[in-house]
C-alpha cells in the first residue's frame, strides 16, 4: 500500500425505507467496520463516513405502499437504521442522512460546478406526465397490462409476473398508481452527465487500479465494453434535492418538481456527511484534508449491486468537477443468500438486524458474517452453521480457554498473575505465534481479506487452548509451581494478545475481555503492541465471566422455522395454483361451439332467466341462460355465442336446457356474453 496521510472510509448510505437485514450487513457494512476498527489500531487517520439516503423513488414507493408522507418514512427508518447499526457496534464517526441542509447545499453546488464548468448536456423529450397530481411519473409509477402475460398490474419499467422488463410506452391502458388517471405524454428537459465523452478518461484512470478486487474490475470492464451512455442526473418528482432555480431558469425550465436523481446526490451524501463530522469536530475546514488532499485516500465499501455508481458515475462526478480525490479503491462484496435462497425484502425471506439483536450476540453475528463473508463469490447464511461458529469456535475455542485461564487463576493464585518463569520450547513457540499474529491478521485485514483474517485469528486461540490442555497446569501444579505459573502467565499474554487483535470483529468480546484483564481502554488500543504485554506479576484480575454461553438448539430452531413458514406459505400458494391447473387433455374434455341465437323470451315467473334457442350447426338446442338481467330478449336476435355443447341437459324450473352459454363477470356483478370477434359458421368449434 503506498504512503497515505489519512484515510476516508465510506459505507454505501442504506435507503431510509426498510430495516437492515444480514445480507445489508455482510455487503458494505461489517467489513467496513473491520477495516476502520483495525485502521485505528494501527494509528492511522481514519475517518468512518456514512449516513441514511432519504431521496428517491424507493422512498417515495414505501410511502405510497403505507400510506403516509415520505418524511415520516425517513424520519422513521433513519432512527432505526441508526439505532440497529449501534447495537451491531457499527464505529461510525458520523452518519448522517441526506434530508440534512449541509446536503442539499453541497449537492446544489456540485450540480452548480459541474453546470459552471459545461460538464452537462440538456436533452428534452416527452415524458409521461399525470393531469391529476400535476407531475410527471417515474416509471415504477406507471402501471398498466403487461403486453407480454396481460397481468393488468405491471410496473412501467418491469412485470412482476412475468419478470419482462418494460417501459411504460409498453403498458397496455397505462395508469397512474398515484391518482389512477391516465397519463399524458408532457415535454421535458433533463441534464445529463454525458458518459460516453468521459469514457476514455475513466478507462484510463480504471487501467491504473489493477490492485482492485478482480470481481469488481471484471463488472467495471464489461460495463466499460459495452459502452457507456449519457445519464440523465435530473428527474422529476416531488421529493429530493431541488436542482439550483437560476439554472432551471437559465434553461427555459420550470424549476419546480425538477429534482436531483437520487444516484447523483447520494455518494455526494459521503461529502457532505464528512462536512457534518468536521462542524462537530469544531473544525469546519477539516473535511476537505479527507476530500481534496491527494495524500488522502478514500476507500468505499459497497454491495455488488452498488459497483457501477461508485466505480464509474461519482468518480466520472469527481473528475469533472475537479476538486476531490477518486476513491483508491472500491472492495465491492458479491451477495449473501439465506439457507440455499436469495434474500428478499418484500417476502420477508431475511434475518432482519433489529430482530436479530433481540435474541443474540451482536458479536456473534459479526464473527460468523467475518468467516463467510461473501469477498469473491456469493456466500449462503444457515443458522446451523452460525449456531456452529458460535458454539464450536467462539464458545468451544475462544471462550474456553479464557474461561480456564482465570478460572484457574482464581482458584489456585488468588485472582493475581502468577510470576513467569524458564520458557521450555512449547512456551517459546506460543510466544512465537503471538509475535507473528498481529502481521499475519493485519496483512489480511490491509488486503480486504476478511475471512482469512478471522481465520488466522481462531487459529491463534486454536493453539492457545491446545497449549493449555498440552500444558495440564493442574498436573503441573502439583508438581512444579513454577512451570505452572509460567504456564499459566503466559495465557493471560496470550489472552491480552487475542484481546487486542480480535477488537476489529468482536469488539464486545474485547471489552469483557478488558474487563477481567482489569485493565483500561488505553492498555488495550494499539495492534503493534499486541505482543508487548503490559502486566506485572502480581496484578490482581477482575471478575471471571463466561464470555460465551452456548446457543441452544431449541433458538435455532425457531428462527429455521420461521424462514420455512416464509417459503411454505409461498409454496402452499404455488401448490394450490398448481391443483386447480388442468390438462390439455382435460381441457380437450369440453366441447365449445359458436352458436347462433335464434329466438329468446324470459323464462315465465323468473326475473334472471332467459329461454334462448340456439342454431348449432344443422342442430338446434334450448339453452335457459342467466342473463336477464344485462340483456334484453331482441338485442340477442342474431347474436352469435359459445356454448358448452357437451354438457349434460338439466331441467331449470321445468324446463329443459342443452347447454351453457359463456359469459365473463367481473368483480363489480357486471357480466358480458362471450361472442366470436367476427361471424363465423355456428357449430363451429371453439379450441
Ligand atoms: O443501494 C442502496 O441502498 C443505495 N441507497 C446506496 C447508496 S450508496 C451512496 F452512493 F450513497
Ligand atoms: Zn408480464
Amino acid at each position: 500500500m503506498p504512503d497515505y496521510k489519512r484515510t476516508l472510509v465510506t459505507s454505501a448510505l442504506p435507503y431510509a425505507n426498510g430495516p437492515l437485514h444480514v445480507g445489508h450487513i455482510a455487503g458494505a457494512y461489517l467489513p467496513a467496520d473491520i477495516y476502520v476498527r483495525y485502521c485505528r489500531l494501527k494509528k492511522r487517520d481514519v475517518v468512518f463516513i456514512c449516513g441514511s439516503d432519504e431521496n428517491g423513488v424507493p422512498i417515495m414507493l414505501r410511502a405510497r405502499f403505507e400510506g403516509v408522507n415520505p418524511q415520516e418514512i425517513v424520519d422513521r427508518y433513519h432512527a432505526m437504521i441508526e439505532e440497529s447499526f449501534a447495537r451491531l457496534g457499527m464505529s461510525f464517526d458520523y452518519y448522517g442522512r441526506t434530508s440534512s441542509a449541509v446536503h442539499r447545499e453541497t449537492s446544489r453546488s456540485f450540480f452548480r460546478k459541474l453546470n459552471d464548468k459545461k460538464q452537462f448536456i440538456t436533452k428534452s423529450e416527452d415524458q409521461l406526465y399525470d393531469p391529476e397530481a400535476g407531475f410527471f411519473l417515474a416509471d415504477r409509477f406507471i402501471f398498466g397490462e403487461c403486453p407480454n402475460c396481460n397481468y393488468e398490474k405491471a410496473y412501467g419499467d418491469q412485470c412482476e409476473k412475468c419478470g419482462s422488463s418494460l417501459s411504460p410506452a409498453d403498458l397496455i391502458n397505462p395508469r397512474s398508481s398515484i391518482t389512477n388517471a391516465k397519463p399524458v405524454l408532457k415535454k421535458t428537459t433533463h441534464w445529463y452527465l454525458p458518459l460516453e465523452k468521459i469514457q476514455p478518461d475513466l478507462e484510463n484512470w480504471i487501467n491504473q487500479q489493477s490492485h482492485w478486487r478482480p470481481n469488481v474490475l471484471g463488472q467495471v470492464k464489461s460495463w466499460l465494453d459495452a459502452g457507456l451512455h449519457d445519464r440523465a442526473v435530473t428527474r422529476d418528482l416531488p421529493w429530493g434535492v431541488s436542482v439550483p432555480e437560476e439554472i432551471a431558469e437559465a434553461a427555459g425550465v420550470e424549476a419546480a418538481g425538477k429534482v436531483l436523481y437520487v444516484w447523483f446526490d447520494a455518494p455526494i451524501g459521503y461529502i457532505s456527511a464528512t462536512k457534518e463530522w468536521a462542524q462537530q469536530q469544531g473544525d469546519p475546514q477539516l473535511w476537505k484534508k479527507y476530500w481534496q488532499d491527494k495524500d488522502s485516500r478514500l476507500i468505499h465499501f459497497i454491495g455488488k449491486d452498488n459497483i457501477v455508481f461508485h466505480c464509474l458515475i461519482f468518480p466520472a462526478m469527481l473528475m469533472k468537477h475537479g476538486d476531490y480525490v477518486l476513491p483508491e479503491n472500491v472492495p465491492a462484496n458479491e451477495f449473501l443468500n439465506l439457507e440455499g435462497q436469495k434474500l428478499s425484502t418484500s417476502r420477508n425471506y431475511a434475518v432482519w438486524l433489529h430482530e436479530y439483536l433481540e435474541k443474540f450476540e451482536p458479536d456473534s453475528l459479526r464473527y460468523a458474517l467475518c468467516s463467510n463473508m461473501p469477498e469473491t463469490k456469493d456466500a449462503d447464511f444457515s443458522w446451523s452453521e452460525f449456531q456452529a461458529r458460535h458454539n464450536n469456535e467462539l464458545a468451544d475455542i475462544l471462550g474456553n480457554f479464557v474461561n480456564r485461564t482465570f478460572t484457574f487463576i482464581e482458584k489456585y493464585f488468588d485472582g493475581t498473575l502468577p510470576p513467569k518463569g524458564q520458557l521450555d520450547a512449547l512456551d517459546g513457540e506460543l510466544v512465537a505465534r503471538i509475535s507473528a499474529a498481529g502481521e499475519n491478521i493485519g496483512r489480511a485485514i490491509d488486503s480486504f481479506q476478511f475471512k482469512e483474517a478471522s481465520r488466522h485469528f481462531m487459529d491463534l486461540a486454536r493453539f492457545a487452548n491446545k497449549y493449555f490442555n498440552d500444558k495440564a497446569p493442574w498436573k503441573s501444579r502439583k508438581e512444579n509451581i513454577s512451570v505452572c505459573a509460567t504456564a499459566l502467565h503466559l495465557c493471560v499474554e496470550m489472552t491480552y494478545a487475542l484481546g487486542v487483535l480480535m477488537q476489529p470483529v468482536l469488539p464486545f468480546t474485547a471489552g469483557k475481555i478488558r474487563k477481567i484483564l482489569a485493565l483500561d481502554e488505553r492498555q488495550m488500543d494499539d495492534w503493534e503492541k499486541a505482543a508487548e504485554f503490559p502486566l506485572a506479576a502480581g496484578h490482581r484480575f477482575g471478575q471471571v465471566e463466561i464470555i460465551f454461553a452456548k446457543i441452544e438448539d431449541e433458538k435455532i430452531r425457531t428462527e429455521i422455522e420461521r424462514l420455512q413458514q416464509t417459503t411454505n406459505a409461498e409454496t402452499s400458494k404455488a401448490e394450490r395454483e398448481q391443483d386447480s391447473q388442468i390438462t390439455i387433455d382435460e381441457f380437450a374434455q369440453i366441447q365449445l361451439k359458436v352458436a347462433e341465437i335464434v329466438a329468446a323470451e324470459p323464462l315465465k315467473e323468473t326475473k334472471k332467466l332467459l329461454k334462448l334457442q340456439v342454431q348449432l350447426g344443422d342442430e338446434k338446442r334450448q339453452v335457459i341462460a342467466g342473463i336477464a338481467g344485462f340483456y334484453a330478449p331482441a338485442d340477442l336476435i342474431g347474436k352469435q355465442v359459445v356454448v358448452v355443447s357437451n354438457l349434460k341437459p338439466a331441467k331449470l324450473r321445468g324446463d329443459i336446457s342443452e347447454g351453457m352459454i359463456l359469459a365473463a363477470t367481473d368483480a363489480d356483478g357486471q357480466l358480458s356474453i362471450i361472442s366470436p370477434d367476427k361471424k363465423i359458421k355456428p357449430g363451429s368449434a371453439v379450441k
